[in-house]
């Protein structure tokens, strides 16, 4: 079987990979010429454990390739998927021309039937436009080639995608026929092996349920983290309220972790996106603006903390974080929380240090120039006032108190991800905010 991908993005190299690895000839494309000689040397242009390995073999075993056409890649493939940006327009609206140029291309170089799967994370209504794009550049070549269009929502977590690739809990694909349906379960059956359902249904249901689940993730995290607010105004610890929910197997225990705010590439931008179609239709999603506006407050609750325990004074102050990347294992900087927090801090006129295993150049794109960054873990805290734990990476969760106690200008630590144990912390000295955990505990 041969297919192509279109588009080398984190979702497009991903999905061209694992399919390659189950023998598929794949063919990924891209109009970056550079990132295209690259991948060809096996250079990734992105953070992704396990990738580069798996582009490596499989591009030695002749599955894989790359290349800047378009048209070729067409040349006997039985599906294409598009895998392009959408990155958002200057209203905030998802900027679909990558996705319809794609389209109209295809339009254009097809020779055969073809089944035309979208695969990156568009408005619900898209696929229709995709298929008119690509009928429009063949009724002007007067070419009577019958075609297919799908909708094939990714669930990825940026750090475990190939996991989730190879072992999903699901696969979602909404189709126009059983022509399609057929080729597409053809080329998932290896992916089904452990009962992982696939999913078929119409094209606007497949397109909802990708912003529904992300939704409803969201919902969560913003739940829990009014709950831990909630939690410290009356004395109680998040952790234990969690575990008490977590155990009913209706709520399950999973995604109720509260935090500083979900960022990320998918969660912001798919809750906007969907509360945007749904004001277009007259129906508000009350709770969902309300899921939206919850993280926006939850960003600034650390530097809010970090004020109110220098008595509103931080101006001067050195404050180091640990962690920048929205989340562990990935150097994305979109969306991630962190950001917010410098600014405050920056704004009240706090200096930062910072660490991250892999984020920093990322971070050295987006963030203030002002901040400094370290070359590991206990470079920041030379003479620092606080230290706030901002991502958590693995590298962070046993943290060596004797050094940092030598170094720390002020013994004070505000962890953004409950990972520490307090009693610890306050045994050693530091004083110690979480998130929705008891004040009375903090020394
Ligand atoms: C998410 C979805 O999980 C994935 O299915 C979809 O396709 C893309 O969006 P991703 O953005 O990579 O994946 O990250 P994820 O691991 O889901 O975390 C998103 C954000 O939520 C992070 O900022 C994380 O810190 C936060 N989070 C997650 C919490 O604050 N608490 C939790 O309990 C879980």
């Amino acid at each position: 079987m041969k297919i192509s991908i279109v588009g080398t993005g984190y979702v497009g190299l991903v999905t061209g990979t694992c399919f390659a690895d189950t023998g598929v000839n794949v063919t990924c494309v891209d109009i970056d010429e550079k990132k295209i000689n690259n991948l060809k040397k096996g250079i990734v242009p992105i953070y992704e454990p396990g990738l580069e390995t798996m582009i490596k073999n499989n591009v030695e075993k002749g599955r894989l390739h790359f290349s800047t056409s378009l048209k070729e890649s067409l040349d006997q493939a039985e599906v294409i998927f598009i895998a392009v940006g959408t990155p958002p327009g200057e209203d905030g609206s998802a900027d679909l021309s990558y996705v319809l140029a794609v389209a109209s291309e295809i339009g254009r170089h097809m020779t055969q039937s073809i089944v035309v799967v979208t695969k990156s994370t568009v408005p619900i209504g898209t696929s229709k436009k995709v298929r008119a794009a690509v009928k429009a550049e063949l009724d002007k070549r007067n070419a009577d080639i019958p075609f297919y269009v799908a909708s094939n929502p990714e669930f990825l977590k940026e750090g475990n995608a190939i996991d989730d690739f190879l072992k999903p809990d699901r696969i979602v694909v909404g189709t126009d026929s059983e022509d399609a349906e057929k080729v597409i379960r053809r080329l998932y059956k290896p992916f089904l092996l452990n009962n992982h359902p696939i999913l078929f249904m119409d094209i606007p249901s497949a397109e909802l349920t990708k912003y529904a689940a992300n939704s409803m993730l969201a919902t969560k995290i913003s739940f829990m983290n009014d709950i831990a607010n909630l939690c410290e105004l009356v004395g109680a610890d998040v952790n234990m309220v969690r575990k008490g929910i977590g155990s009913d197997s209706r709520i399950g225990n999973k995604f109720i972790y509260p935090g500083i705010g979900y960022g990320g590439s998918c969660f912001p931008k798919d809750v906007k996106a969907i509360i945007r179609t749904a004001n277009s239709y007259n129906y508000p999603l009350r709770l969902l603006e309300a899921v939206e506006n919850v993280n926006e407050d939850q960003k600034k609750i650390m530097a809010a903390k970090v004020k109110n325990y220098f008595n509103n004074d931080i101006k001067g102050k050195t404050i180091a974080l640990w962690g920048l990347s929205f989340k562990p294992n990935t150097d994305d900087m979109r969306e991630a929380p962190s950001k917010v927090i410098i600014k405050e801090l920056v704004e009240a006129g706090a200096k930062i240090k910072a660490y991250d295993p892999v984020a920093m150049d990322e971070a050295k794109k987006e963030v203030e120039d002002s901040i400094t960054y370290g070359q590991d873990p206990y470079d920041v805290l030379i003479d620092a006032d606080a230290l706030l734990l901002l991502t958590e990476w693995p590298e962070f969760r046993i943290p060596n108190y004797k050094v940092m106690s030598k170094l720390m200008n002020h013994k004070v630590v505000f962890d953004g991800r409950n990972i520490y144990d307090m009693n610890e912390m306050n045994e050693n000295g530091f004083d110690y905010f979480g998130i929705g955990r008891s004040q009375k505990e903090v020394k």
